[in-house]
């Protein structure tokens, strides 16, 4: 991040906070972010002295998590159909994903289920971890896969940072049926002080994001869709 981007004296006061107290500092300061959006996720700011409060927000988020300076502004790492997403692999994660589907176990505005043998294997798999650190940096996996479900119109995601369980976030779609594409739902992230960036991940597509240092959304589920990720979580070291 650039000196000018910075809160100057937030920075200056959170350096001297101690791991533990940035962390507390940071759990505040992410409280605020519902503030800056209406019920159906959307960002909703009122003249410029609210856009340079969320910006303010988004800056400190992005400034209290480590290893900050080498995290891309917009908190994606990679986007795209890796190689190792072969046409197998997808088989098996979209049946463990139908399957577990009936054992979901929290809903909030969306259906969480813990991963199966394919998706908990798959998050300490050393090719997968390879991967991740070459857009990373050297990471640990936490062995943390979830199977999430949007599957109800209303449902998506507030808007959110991950908490440092897992600091990088590997989103993996696995099917996504809606009657037509005007109707979809998107990944939203909000870069710092530019526009927010809509992501609409192709079934077998990948995203590896920095979850705790960008805040992101998901747009409001329409009546059609049916969507199944799975998340992998990783941290940096
Ligand atoms: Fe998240």
């Amino acid at each position: 991040m650039s000196e000018s981007l910075r809160p100057v004296s937030v920075c200056a006061f959170t350096d001297q906070l101690s791991p533990e107290e940035r962390s507390i500092f940071k759990s505040l300061i992410c409280e605020k972010i519902s503030e800056y959006f209406d019920e159906a996720n959307n960002l909703s700011l009122h003249g410029l002295e609210e856009e340079d409060s969320f910006f303010q927000v988004a800056s400190i988020i992005r400034y209290l998590t480590p290893f900050h300076e080498e995290i891309p502004i917009n908190g994606v790492a990679y986007y795209g159909r890796p190689q190792w997403m072969n046409a197998t692999l997808l088989m098996k994660l979209q049946a463990e994903a139908l399957d577990r589907k009936y054992q979901k176990l929290d809903r909030t505005d969306h259906f969480l289920s813990c991963g199966g043998p394919v998706a908990d294997a798959l998050a300490i798999n050393s090719e997968i971890v390879d991967f991740v650190a070459c857009h990373t940096g050297k990471v640990v996996p936490t062995g943390i896969a979830s199977y999430l479900y949007y599957d109800f119109a209303g449902g998506g995601i507030k808007p959110h940072v991950d908490t440092e369980v897992f600091s990088i976030n590997m989103m993996l779609m696995l099917r996504h049926q809606v009657a037509s594409e005007g109707e979809s739902s998107s990944t939203v992230l909000f870069p710092p002080g530019l526009p927010p960036e809509y992501y609409k991940l192709q079934v077998g597509e990948v995203m590896l994001m920095y979850g705790s240092s960008t805040i992101h959304t998901r747009t409001m589920i329409n009546l059609s869709e049916d969507i199944h990720l799975l998340t992998i979580g990783f941290n940096r070291r």
